[in-house]
């Protein structure tokens, strides 16, 4: 299965997903290869991370920027059973690139307003997209969302999810927890953090379910 995680908006945890499905995934056996088509080059950085502190199972990431990307995810696909791509907050040639060849592309977004707005052209981008890939799915997840149970933002926001016909809203919510930045910072999935952080690892579960459940 061949994997995007991408969007328009910058900093709603698109590396963190990409970087903890990878990891996920090569916990569950499988041959992951994890692309980074951010000049950022953060998930790039994570891998390096994972690889220095010899971290098992490994996490095979490469750079690949360009227009290119299509052909180039297309021969790595031939190599690897998934394939999960991390695209930068922008609308980039890397983004249109990749949603001509992927099976799904999940769009992070934190619960805002603005985040939503975003969301008018990533479905026209996804329209046109579905004209050279007629397959592909595309769902939106909230990010990043408040974890004190009176804030009603995830709520109000996946309300105004229903105004786009080419993205599916995901009834799962990520929220915005420490053991995310600290598993980032150590190379590591939040499932695999001493002492076990339940929650995190429980909503990335859904997450990984929701991606993979069928294979
Ligand atoms: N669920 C979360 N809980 C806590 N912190 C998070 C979560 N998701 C992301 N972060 C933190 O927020 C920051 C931005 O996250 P990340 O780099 O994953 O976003 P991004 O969408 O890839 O950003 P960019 O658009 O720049 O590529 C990072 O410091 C990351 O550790
Ligand atoms: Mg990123």
């Amino acid at each position: 299965m061949i994997i995007l995680i991408g969007g328009e908006k910058g900093g709603t945890g698109k590396t963190t997903l990409a970087t903890n499905l990878a990891a996920m995934r090569a916990l569950a056996g499988h041959d992951v290869l994890l692309i980074d088509s951010d000049p950022q080059g953060s998930a790039n950085y994570w891998a390096q991370n994972r690889d220095e502190l010899t971290i098992q199972p490994r996490v095979a990431c490469v750079q690949k920027f360009g227009k290119g990307l299509a052909m180039e995810v297309k021969d790595l696909a031939k190599r690897y059973q998934d394939i999960i791509l991390d695209a930068g907050g922008r609308d980039s040639v890397e983004l249109r690139s990749a949603l001509v060849v992927v099976d799904k592309v999940y769009l992070p977004i934190q619960p805002s307003q603005f985040d939503v707005w975003t969301l008018n052209s990533m479905n026209a981008l996804v329209e046109t997209a579905k004209g050279f890939n007629p397959t592909l799915q595309a769902k939106v997840i909230i990010s990043r969302a408040s974890t004190n149970p009176s804030v009603q933002e995830s709520e109000e926001t996946r309300k105004l999810l229903t105004d786009f016909p080419n993205l599916e809203p995901l009834e799962l919510i990520i929220r915005d927890r420490i053991a995310y930045r600290k598993a980032a910072k150590e190379g590591l999935a939040v499932t695999e953090l001493k002492p076990k952080e339940a929650k995190a690892s429980e909503e990335m579960t859904a997450l990984y379910n929701e991606i993979f459940n069928h294979e």
